[in-house]
């Protein structure tokens, strides 16, 4: 476990408020959570004014302008910019959210946006997810087997249980679920969360898997898969429109099942 320089109080003052770009007259403002662990400062939100004649569409468009034109200091992750690698998940007018197809456009008035919550932050808008990895290598996310496979070809699947694995597959642990969860907030050392749980879900309903059992023992534990409460948060804020929670009811279902 990387260890981190936590901010030393969890209150969030008030940071610097950037001038507005010269003869703009479409502006949008942007109020992000800053945090360094280098310079001994507590949490703060700094403004910026973006010129939208002269941006991208979507709220990942905005912070990338100010890091480029504004504020080089600004931290956050990104890689595809169209909702594919996870990399750009932050709370975005208090809701968790990709950056890159959220547009500006969708947001009424400021744009105010901090990290994930309930996880250490790393600087900025990076939360360290550590520990959500280290969740998601528990449930030995790939397809294991013990027959040999056929010799001349893949393991084939049936059209019918391929579509199984739709709703499932499409996620792309971005954690938005996982830190939406009050459950997760307050057990994320021993709950694996909406995100983890429907992965798992994911290799015990792929009919190709052979160690289901194995998988559902893996699960079988008061905290790991029970403190989920139905809350619903997770599939009401997952941005590629999944739901954690009937694949969390899912397994619950396969648990009972095998009990007989
Ligand atoms: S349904 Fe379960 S996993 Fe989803 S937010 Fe609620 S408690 Fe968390
Ligand atoms: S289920 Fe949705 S919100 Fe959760 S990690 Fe996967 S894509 Fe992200
Ligand atoms: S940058 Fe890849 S999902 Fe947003």
């Amino acid at each position: 476990m990387v260890e981190l320089a936590l901010p030393k109080k969890s209150k969030v003052g008030t940071g610097k408020t950037h001038p507005k770009p010269e003869g703009a007259t479409n502006l949008k403002t942007f109020n992000v959570y800053r945090w360094s662990p280098d310079d001994g400062e507590n949490p703060h939100i700094d403004t910026y004014y973006v010129n939208l004649d002269d941006c991208g569409p979507m709220i990942l468009d905005g912070l990338i302008k100010i890091k480029n034109e504004i504020d080089p200091g600004l931290t956050f992750r990104r890689s595809c910019r169209e909702g594919i690698c996870g990399s750009c998940a932050m709370n975005i007018n208090g809701t968790n959210t990709l950056a890159c197809t959220k547009g500006m456009s969708e947001v009424d008035g400021d744009i105010n946006i901090y990290p994930l919550p309930h996880q250490p932050v790393v600087k900025d808008l990076v939360p360290d997810l550590t520990n959500f990895y280290a969740q998601y290598a528990s449930i030995k996310p790939w397809m294991q087997t013990q027959t040999p496979p056929p010799p001349d070809r893949e393991r084939l699947q049936s059209k019918e249980d391929r579509a199984k694995l739709d709703g499932l597959y499409e996620c792309i642990l971005c954690a938005c679920c996982s830190t939406s969860c009050p459950s997760y907030w307050w057990n994320s050392d021993r709950f694996l969360g909406p995100a983890i749980l429907l992965q798992a879900y994911r290799w015990l309903a792929d009919s190709r898997d052979e160690f289901t059992g194995e998988r559902l023992d893996n699960l079988e534990d008061p905290f790991r898969l029970y403190r989920c409460h139905t809350i619903m948060n997770c599939a009401n804020t997952c941005p590629k429109g999944l739901n954690p929670a009937k694949a969390i009811a899912e397994i619950k279902k396969m648990m009972v099942e095998r009990q007989g």
